[in-house]
């Protein structure tokens, strides 16, 4: 299996089940902000319903820049939204969400192994690198 079917029949899964009585989605956020003090910090003025929407919206648009391997006019605006002179997301917080989502993916995927988890990361990479890259910048980079 290639690593996106891999990506995609886990992601079926993982939404398909609860644990505790929480979706995929409810849950992540929920590790994501009791992960740093940081991150609660960042939500303090965002209403529980938006906080998920984000978490659900970020993971879809870093889905589809994996899938064309371009940053659609979307993501070029959540980049520099989240730079260092608007919500100021510091690129260590990037490692801080994607490991948060790898421990929600094990919780949630009892068929998750190790070629799976890497296919999870290998998926959401180019994303968080574009996102990371921008932190300091306050203009997309083209290509
Ligand atoms: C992994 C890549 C991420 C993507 C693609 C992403 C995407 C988004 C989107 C689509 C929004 C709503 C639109 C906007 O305000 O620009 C948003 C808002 C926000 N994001 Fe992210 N996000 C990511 C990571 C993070 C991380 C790591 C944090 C750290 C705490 C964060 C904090 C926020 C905050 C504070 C808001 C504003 C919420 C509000 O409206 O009050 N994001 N993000």
């Amino acid at each position: 299996m290639n690593t996106e079917q891999l990506f995609d029949q886990s992601l079926a899964r993982v939404l398909a089940c609860q644990r505790d009585g929480r979706a995929f989605f409810e849950a992540f956020y929920d590790a994501f902000v009791a992960a740093s003090p940081e991150v609660a910090q960042k939500f303090r003025n965002t209403d529980m319903e938006r906080q998920q929407s984000m978490l659900s919206k970020s993971f879809y648009h870093l889905l589809s820049f994996y899938a064309s391997s371009n940053a659609d006019y979307y993501l070029d605006k959540v980049a520099i939204s989240h730079n260092c002179n608007h919500y100021n997301i510091r690129p260590q917080l990037y490692d801080l969400w994607m490991e948060t989502l790898i421990a929600t993916l094990r919780r949630f995927d009892a068929d998750c192994d190790d070629a799976t988890e890497l296919a999870w990361r290998l998926v959401m990479a180019p994303g968080i690198v574009y996102m990371k890259f921008h932190y300091g910048r306050d203009s997309i980079v083209g290509f």
